[in-house]
């Protein structure tokens, strides 16, 4: 540790490049302090976090009551594994089922294993209570998704970085272009060995899409006319982010399962969870699936603490209103400007797309321009960049901040 705080970025940027596997592409700033809206460099630079780690900290960095949760979790008891029952994991899956109106739970860590275990519960469910024959279950995904990296989920991917030389991929998936309404109503209509719609209620990775008003619950209607069961991945857009506490609550939408990662823990731990009644969530018995640290007591302790601080200090209320000043102030400078085209998103999950093309460097260029004016922020793709500060910002660092991103993207216009 002591080692570390002497450490410069230089020399931190060169261990992680030479002993760690090149899977990253990390900008050039190296971490070692955050607290709410602020991150700290190792030599002592303040920035303000526009990306929340992917929108895991969307309770803001180190939030002392979930950090308290942890510490004195960890202390009493860290892991049991599932071999043993343990007196925090009840009381974390009655708090979790309540809080977002389901029968059951099903713990995990990361949301890559979460989007797995709903895959698998869906594929379950349509063999047992659909009457599918084994092995003929098909879900239907949506191009340009996102879901994680497991060598199921990057089958159905479309982006080629993420699945070229990674296959043989699982078969079982439908891929239709996302917000099309008469794609899916086709490929459900199809066959009768439909199972599931995965879905992002607004695709995070591709450049925070956001669908047409209505898609979401007119989709939900057609799963339910097909017997079909509609999956919500909020991995990235639940828990307070888009302005409510779950993207689909835009369009009153119940998924039949609700997947859910990140912010769950405020990002101080990983914790996933599949979310399901009964009806679906029974189909899986005893040494069926599982996980040693899934609903480990630190999870359980950490997660109530983070559910807690949402709905405490009222962060989908905040993202809700602060993510509309933020449009309109950066619409307004977009309106003149010859740089940055269209600002889209809701709540505190947005994007802002550069005049440039998709394979160009110019949206990493401003990200870097951002990062040396106190600000940093990640494209999703050449010409995108993605702005998710955490959910505890307030008014005057929003408006701060929309003055640095203006001022930066001024240094870029032709
Ligand atoms: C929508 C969505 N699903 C799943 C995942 C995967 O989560 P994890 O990286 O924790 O495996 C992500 C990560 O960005 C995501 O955005």
């Amino acid at each position: 540790m002591q080692v570390l705080e002497k450490m410069s970025s230089a020399e931190a940027i060169q261990l992680e490049d030479k002993f760690g596997a090149h899977n990253y592409h990390p900008l050039p700033v190296v971490l070692s302090k955050g607290e709410g809206v602020y991150v700290w460099d190792v030599e002592g630079k303040k920035y303000y976090d526009f990306l929340s780690a992917y929108s895991a900290v969307n309770q803001g960095h180190c939030h002392p009551r979930i950090i308290g949760a942890m510490m004195e979790q960890a202390q009493t008891l860290t892991l049991t594994s599932r071999a043993f029952y343990n007196d925090k994991l009840g009381v974390y899956e009655e708090f979790v089922t309540n809080y977002f109106g389901f029968d059951k739970v099903l713990p995990m860590n990361t949301g890559a294993e979460a989007v797995e275990t709903a895959l698998k519960l869906c594929r379950k469910w349509a063999y047992e209570k659909k009457g599918i024959h084994e092995n003929e279950a098909q879900i239907i995904v949506c191009e340009n998704n996102f879901h994680g990296r497991t060598t199921t989920i990057i089958s159905f991917s479309n982006d080629e970085n993420a699945r070229k030389n990674f296959g043989p991929y699982t078969a079982g998936f439908i891929k239709i272009a996302y917000d099309d309404l008469d794609a899916l109503e086709k490929a459900i209509s199809s066959s009768p060995n439909i199972a599931g719609f995965l879905v992002e209620p607004i695709q995070g990775e591709a450049g925070v899409y956001v669908p047409s008003e209505g898609y979401l619950a007119k989709a939900k209607v057609l799963c339910e006319k097909y017997n079909v069961l509609f999956i919500a991945d909020e991995v990235q857009t639940g828990i307070a982010r888009t302005g409510k506490l779950l993207a689909v609550h835009h369009e009153n939408v119940q998924p039949d399962i609700l997947i859910l990662g990140k912010a769950l823990s405020g990002g101080v731990y990983p914790v996933s969870a599949v979310l399901a009644n009964d009806s679906i969530m029974n189909v899986i018995k005893p040494g069926q699936h599982g996980s040693t640290f899934g609903g480990n007591p630190i999870a359980a302790a950490v997660a109530i603490a983070a559910l807690e601080v949402v709905t405490d200090e009222k962060l989908a209320e905040n993202a809700e209103k602060l993510g509309r000043l933020f449009r309109s102030e950066i619409g307004k400078y977009i309106e003149t400007s010859s740089i940055a085209t269209l600002v889209r998103g809701k709540g505190l999950l947005n994007a802002i797309v550069i005049n440039d093309t998709e394979e160009s460097d110019t949206a990493w260029n401003i990200c870097m321009a951002l990062r040396d004016n106190g600000l940093l922020a990640k494209p999703t793709h050449g010409n995108i960049i993605r702005f998710a500060p955490p959910l505890v910002m307030d008014k005057e660092q929003l408006l701060d901040c929309v003055r640095i991103i203006t001022e930066t993207l001024k240094q870029f216009e032709k």
